[in-house]
């Protein structure tokens, strides 16, 4: 399995404070099976000032302990990127971690406003498709699947985060979740990891759930950008 949003990167963002908690990130992720693990730092403006050779080289010295611990696990240079204006220009200045054409985003979790589409839009326009993280935590779109319908129509993919299922984000999030993916609305399943306390049992429980709902091809959502 692949994950390809992660904040196991250490000391960048609200994820992994040091190399000792990216290190007992990294064997949750080989105890659970995963092969390779994008990192995805926060790159917001005023939080977290992260751009492509910031979280490129972090990736590589955490790389280079995770090879010395004979942890296997590869890990790729990736980020989750706050939906403001200054982003269409960055995207295309190639400030930002871009793979196959594809762009990790968020917005901001308690509404959707009509701005955020004129960016994703905008970000498009440079050929690079956005993928929207944790679409079911966003109040606005957990009541209006038929908007989340409208922006995968218009080219946006979509990303849910596994424990959601558990309830970890609250009930309305895993009820949204619950329908994307018996609707098989979701490109991507990911961990959204920010520490080594959502451990082994949160995620293999939240497996479990989801498999009982749509089987074991739910695996195949953990998969390259
Ligand atoms: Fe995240």
């Amino acid at each position: 399995m692949i994950d390809i949003h992660s904040h196991i990167l250490y000391g960048i963002d609200d994820g992994a404070e040091a190399i000792g908690d990216s290190v007992k990130m990294a064997v949750i992720y080989e105890v659970l099976g995963f092969k390779k693990v994008y990192c995805s730092p926060h790159v917001m403006n005023f939080y977290y000032e992260n751009d492509l050779n910031k979280v490129v080289q972090r990736c590589a010295e955490l790389q280079e302990v995770l090879n010395k611990e004979k942890i296997e696990l590869e890990l790729i240079p990736f980020a989750e990127v706050y939906l403001d204006e200054s982003v269409p220009a960055k995207v295309a200045q190639k400030k930002l971690p871009v793979i196959n054409g594809k762009l990790l985003v968020e917005g901001p979790l308690n509404e959707w406003p009509p701005y955020l589409e004129e960016i994703l839009f905008a970000i498009k326009i440079y050929n690079v498709c956005p993928i929207i993280a944790h679409i079911e935590r966003n109040r606005d779109l957990q009541k209006n699947l038929a908007k989340i319908r409208q922006l995968k129509e218009g080219g946006c993919l979509i990303q849910g985060n596994i424990l959601s299922i558990t309830g970890y984000y609250g009930a309305s999030a895993k009820r949204c979740f619950e329908e994307l993916l018996k609707a098989d609305l979701y490109d991507f399943l990911a961990t959204d990891m920010h520490n080594a306390e959502n451990n082994v049992a949160m995620y293999r429980e939240a497996m479990d759930k989801a498999k009982k709902l749509v089987g074991e091809q739910v695996k195949a959502l953990f998969k390259e950008v």
